[in-house]
């Protein structure tokens, strides 16, 4: 069977690219180091409770209008429930789950984390105008993931 020179030169191109692709990722990844930037810290899923900061989940306030929040993720709920900053605020999570995947998003900002059972997550975000933010976790985490929701208050 004898292969035209047309399809030739376009298998040879696509597979150039494949390589070529693949090339420019593995550069990105392991030269330029451009992994995805969460994950790096991991924690025991089953110590979550006894492992600080997440023995003591809650609001603090670490510098002049920053806080950190410290919350732990599980069926069906975020701990803490209350949230509340001044406007003007920057927050910084810190989030764990105690059971299964979770999510992390925040209406009206660009927070949206992915929070894992062995990894520890940080987002932060300045809430500038007041009003009640909606949280929601928007990964399906079982028979009560669409009542998973609390609110962060900035007032
Ligand atoms: Cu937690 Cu869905």
């Amino acid at each position: 069977m004898k292969m035209h020179l047309d399809e030739k030169i376009w298998l040879i191109i696509s597979f150039g690219m494949i390589m070529g692709f693949m090339a420019f990722t593995g550069y990105q990844t392991f030269v330029l180091g451009m992994g995805p930037p969460s994950n790096m810290e991991t924690i025991d899923p089953q110590k979550v409770d006894v492992t600080a900061p997440f023995d003591n989940p809650g609001v603090y306030e670490i510098g002049e209008n920053e806080y950190e929040v410290v919350m732990t993720l599980e069926i069906f709920s975020f701990n803490p429930g209350e949230i509340e900053v001044p406007a003007g605020s920057t927050v910084h999570f810190t989030m764990t789950s105690k059971d299964v995947t979770h999510g992390f998003q925040v209406a009206g900002t660009n927070l949206n984390a992915m929070v894992m059972p062995g990894h520890i997550q940080k987002i932060s975000q300045k809430f500038d105008e007041p009003g009640e933010y909606l949280v929601l976790c928007n990964e399906y985490c079982g028979a009560g993931h669409q009542h998973m929701a609390t609110t962060i208050t900035v007032k």
